[in-house]
């Protein structure tokens, strides 16, 4: 699915108004993979977050397919950010009191889909956790945890996904392992994907990387 932001601007109303972004217009086509990278405060976390339905922008539009996102109700954005769109953050925000496999599972027990259990099983196979379904996230290291918020994200075989510093809390061979995760998805199953990083490891790699200074493209 492809994905499109039209002059996005985002002002956040604190004291004298903050302009998290500044017109931003990117295309992402079907199946990319993009990084989008700058400097702390540039503009990165509220970028995946308007094009994710989690925020909405202040002037703009944002695209997914022909569908306006930032236009949506409520209940419809919930219902796409559940079907459509696969999130992975930095604190990994797995439920504590679940385990691995009920973590991923939970996307596809919300979308009432059939399976959900052998669906995930399935999933921390495919991340390399096979063995660790019935774990509880304390029981893993952070970048096993950041595996299983990628299978979660994939649970429900989403069009895009959205990655806001997937290996920002982890080290680099770990990091190493969650960006080749996302990589891989990309490459077999064609999610969009969106990478908000300063990692060097994933900036070295070619492909497409949007570069932002001041909520600008730059
Ligand atoms: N909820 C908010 N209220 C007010 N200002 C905000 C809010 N969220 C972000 N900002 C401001 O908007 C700007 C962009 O923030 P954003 O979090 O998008 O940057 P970032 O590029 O993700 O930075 P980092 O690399 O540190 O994660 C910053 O100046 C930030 O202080
Ligand atoms: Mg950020």
């Amino acid at each position: 699915m492809s994905l499109r932001a039209v002059d996005l601007t985002k002002i956040y109303l604190v004291g004298q108004g903050v302009k998290a972004l500044d017109q931003v217009s990117v295309d992402f086509p079907p199946g990319s993979f993009t990084v989008v990278t700058g400097p702390s405060g540039c503009g990165k976390s509220t970028l995946l977050s308007i094009l994710g339905g989690l925020e909405r922008p202040t002037y703009g539009e944002v695209w997914m397919g022909e569908r306006r996102v930032d236009r949506l109700g409520e209940g419809e954005l919930a219902r796409l950010r559940l079907g459509s769109i696969g999130f992975v953050f930095q604190a990994f925000h797995l439920l504590a009191d679940l385990t691995a496999a009920e973590n991923v599972a939970m996307p596809l027990r919300l979308a009432r889909r059939p399976a959900a259990r052998e669906r995930a099983l399935e999933l921390l196979e495919q991340v390399g956790l096979g063995q660790r379904a019935d774990h509880y996230p304390h029981q893993l290291s952070g970048g096993e945890q950041q595996r299983v918020a990628v299978a979660r994200a994939l649970a429900n075989r989403p069009a895009v996904v959205l990655a806001d510093e997937p290996t920002g809390n982890l080290d680099s061979r770990s990091g190493t392992d969650v960006i080749a995760l996302l990589r891989r998805f990309n490459r077999e199953q064609g999610q969009t994907t969106v990478v908000a990083s300063h990692d060097p490891v994933l900036l070295a790699e070619p492909g497409r990387v949007l570069r932002l200074r001041d909520g600008r493209v730059e």
